[in-house]
Parts: structure tokens; C-alpha cells; sequence
């Protein structure tokens, strides 16, 4: 399948300038994206995720808490659409959920996300926007959410995209619009290597 993929300059360059490379395939962000984060940087990659979904009606945006509540803050903002973020524990005050299981291939261990049947419901044209995408276990989550509430996904938004593991493979295979800022094919040698264009 041709991936038609262009970069997102400013994040591409902000990467090669301030991105880490762990042991074991991680990449850190943590100094513009996930933990400190650049808010001037963060508008202009919600812009270009709007840009891209501008041929998808969408309702609502849909992300999984911690550091995918940020930019689905702003996509929603300038979509002025609702924001819902699934929730990682099962608050005591909530019941009415809809609720999976997602395995963490980092954490290597299985975690349940859940979210209230009063925000994602039948009719919902959603968008799922994150930080990452690896395996795309997070992302399969969220079809689930998705299907259960008879919701419709109109798209999926990542910020950095690991080619390496794959989930993105497996996402548009499935026939999703997957659209990821940046695209790093190696993380080998702890040496970060960027995709630069379409292939
Ligand atoms: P997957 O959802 O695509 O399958 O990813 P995986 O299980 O491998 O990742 C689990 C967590 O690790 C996710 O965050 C994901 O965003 C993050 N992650 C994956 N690869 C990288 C990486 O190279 N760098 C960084 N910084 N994070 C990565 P999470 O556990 O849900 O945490 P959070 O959203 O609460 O921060």
C-alpha cells in the first residue's frame, strides 16, 4: 500500500534538534511534547491536523489520557468540537462505560481503558488524536470504544509514528486515515532516523 506521507517540517526539525534516543527503541519528546510542552508548536501541528482531516465531518475528538489530552485539546478547539479523553482507571463514580483492554508493549503488561457511554455514543463522527503511535495497541483500544458505542471513526491523528513497530501498517490496512506529523523508520544505534518523504 503507498503511504502518501509528508512530513510536518517544524516538528521533523524540532526532533532532530531536541529529541532523544533511549535504549530499546524509545524516543524522548519530553522536552516539547509530553511532559515540558511547546504550546507554539503545539498550535501549528493541530492546524496541520486539521488540514489534513478538513475532507472528514467529525463531532468529536477522542484521545486516551495522559499525553494525548493536550493536542486533542487544541484540535478541538479549533474544530470547536467536544474533547473526550478514555480514561485509564475505572473512576468509582462512573458507571454507563464502555471498556477494553489495551496491552502496553512498553509496559508489557495490560491495562483497561474505559469511557462513559454519555460522551461517545451512536452517531459520533470521531477523531482519535495521540502522541504516539507503535504498535498501535492504544489505537485498536480505541476502535473498540469506537465500535462498541456505534460511533464512527473518521480518523487518526499522531503526532511521531514508529514505522518499526508497525501499528500504522496494521491501521491503514484496516482502511483508517491514518495522518502521523513525523515518521521515524530506525531508531537503531540510538540514532534517530526521520522517513523524509513519501516512498
Ligand atoms: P501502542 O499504543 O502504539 O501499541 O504503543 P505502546 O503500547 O508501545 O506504547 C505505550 C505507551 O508508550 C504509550 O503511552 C505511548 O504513547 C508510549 N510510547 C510508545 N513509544 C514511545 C516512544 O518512542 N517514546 C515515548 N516518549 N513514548 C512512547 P502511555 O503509556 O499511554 O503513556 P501516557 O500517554 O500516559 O504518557
Amino acid at each position: 500500500m503507498t503511504l502518501h506521507y509528508k512530513p510536518f517540517a517544524p516538528l521533523v526539525a524540532r526532533i532532530r534538534e531536541d529529541g532523544k534516543c533511549l535504549e530499546g527503541g524509545i524516543l524522548k519528546v519530553d522536552s516539547f511534547i509530553n511532559h515540558q510542552i511547546d504550546p507554539t508548536l503545539l498550535q501549528s501541528m493541530s492546524i496541520e491536523f486539521v488540514r489534513r482531516f478538513a475532507n472528514k465531518e467529525i463531532n468529536k475528538i477522542l484521545t486516551i489520557e495522559a499525553s494525548g489530552i493536550a493536542p486533542a485539546i487544541m484540535v478541538g478547539f479549533l474544530l470547536n468540537v467536544p474533547v473526550v479523553f478514555a480514561k485509564k482507571k475505572k473512576p468509582s463514580t462512573m458507571d454507563n462505560m464502555l471498556v477494553t483492554e489495551v496491552f502496553s508493549f512498553t509496559k508489557n503488561k495490560s491495562y483497561t481503558v474505559c469511557c462513559s457511554k454519555d460522551f461517545l455514543g451512536a452517531g459520533d463522527k470521531v477523531l482519535f488524536i495521540d502522541d504516539f503511535l507503535a504498535n498501535g495497541n492504544a489505537a485498536k483500544g480505541i476502535i473498540d470504544l469506537v465500535n462498541q458505542a456505534g460511533a464512527t471513526l473518521a480518523g487518526m491523528g499522531f503526532i511521531v509514528e514508529k514505522s518499526f513497530q508497525h501499528g500504522g501498517d496494521y491501521l491503514r490496512d484496516q482502511g483508517y486515515q491514518v495522518e502521523s506529523l513525523a515518521i521515524i523508520d530506525s531508531l537503531d544505534n540510538c540514532t534517530i532516523t526521520l522517513r523524509s518523504n513519501q516512498r
